[in-house]
């Protein structure tokens, strides 16, 4: 009995001592890995060889017969390559100074940028192409074809000569404005100071003109208006598609933009206002919808006082407030294009007088 115990200890110690330490074991796993990934690339290759000619089917085969791949390398190379280069990626980055340094920061870099890749294919592969396009550019467009009309319509900006069509037309289709106001802030007292607002200016198909925003008391710029209401709000074609699609600079003054001056008022409770500014504001911005209740979000409108729009060549033009509410940006024809009016070099000034020299002197 004693004896054989002691047969049973020893058999276990010689087995415990077989040579195999946890790198080898990496190592044979990485070659069954190795052997089945190569099994299925054969796979594939012989049915790719299947596919085309007789002659090109019986060399392939006979290269395969022969354990030779495509380069002229056996399996055994290929696979010693392979672990040769894995072990100097690795030593790459553990041999600095003896010292555990970690891996290089391009290693790194590529690393994410590779997983992120994948994510990337991965969410491409499962959400259809037009939805993808839909959530890139997820602007008033997603609106217009879902819940308005249900018809998608893209208007076009209307030709340069309608200028408070134009005015409209931009603050309609702005869902943002920058604001400019002075600032009361410690750093920056009395200075000018511009924030950004969304803004909504009516639904998709019946725009007011006037700009309504929903704004909480937390933001600098709200408090700062509290204190002086007097601001103006820019916006420009720019926010839109159609400058990029020309390829006309956000600079560039037939890329349009519009500024109105006025003062910021806040819109009461309760009021009739109040109900379709609330309609009207979070059909364009939903997901301001459920902003925290201590943030004290309320809605404004801006009591417009001035209107000055750059369009085209030859300076601003001002809007008389009359005309510009007449003005109704859905009446252009959808379907017709603004073409990108000619450069009037008549109208650039000092491009054909002699003032052209006072701009090109250098400030002394
Ligand atoms: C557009 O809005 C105004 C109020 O701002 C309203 O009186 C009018 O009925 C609306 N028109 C349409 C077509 O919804
Ligand atoms: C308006 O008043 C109603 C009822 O008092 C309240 O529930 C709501 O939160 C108020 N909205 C804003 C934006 O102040």
């Amino acid at each position: 009995m004693r004896l054989a115990l002691l047969a049973l200890v020893l058999l276990a110690l010689v087995i415990s001592n077989h040579p195999i330490d946890a790198r080898h074991k990496g190592e044979e796993n990485w070659k069954q890995r190795y052997r089945k990934w190569k099994e299925a690339e054969e796979q594939t290759h012989h049915h790719d060889v299947l596919i085309g000619t007789d002659e090109a089917a019986a060399a392939r085969v006979q290269d395969e017969h022969n354990d030779v791949n495509n380069d002229g390398l056996s399996e055994k190379e290929l696979w010693r390559q392979r672990i040769e280069a894995k072990k100097q990626r690795q030593s790459q980055w553990q041999a600095s100074d003896g010292k555990q340094e970690g891996r290089p920061m391009s290693d790194i870099t590529a690393w994410h940028e590779e997983k992120w890749r994948r994510k990337q294919e991965r969410h491409y592969k499962t959400v259809p192409h037009d939805l993808q396009r839909q959530k890139r550019h997820q602007t008033r467009e997603l609106k217009l074809e879902g819940e308005s009309s249900g018809k998608f319509v893209r208007k076009s900006p209307p030709p340069h000569t309608k200028v408070a069509e134009m005015a409209r037309y931009i603050v309609h289709n702005s869902d943002w404005a920058a604001v400019a106001y002075t600032s009361r802030q410690p750093e920056t007292f009395g200075l000018p100071m511009a924030d950004i607002f969304s803004i909504s200016d009516g639904l998709v198909d019946n725009s007011t003109g006037v700009p309504y925003m929903y704004i909480s008391p937390l933001d600098t710029g709200v408090q700062d208006l509290a204190k002086d209401s007097r601001c103006s709000l820019a916006m420009s074609l720019a926010q839109g598609n159609y400058c990029k699609q020309e390829g006309l600079d956000p600079e560039d003054p037939r890329c349009a933009h519009v500024f109105l001056t006025g003062k910021l008022k806040t819109v009461k409770n309760g009021t009739e206002e109040f109900a379709r500014a609330e309609k009207l504001f979070f059909d364009r911005h939903p997901k301001l919808r459920n902003m925290p209740k201590d943030h004290r979000f309320r809605f404004a409108k801006l009591k417009i006082s001035n209107i000055l729009v750059q369009d085209y060549f030859g300076g601003p033009a001002h809007i008389p407030l009359a005309e510009y509410f007449a003005a109704k940006p859905e009446e252009f024809n959808p379907s017709k294009t603004r073409p990108v009016p000619e450069v009037d070099a008549e109208l650039i000034p000092g491009a054909s007088s002699s003032d052209s020299e006072k701009w090109l002197r250098p400030i002394e």
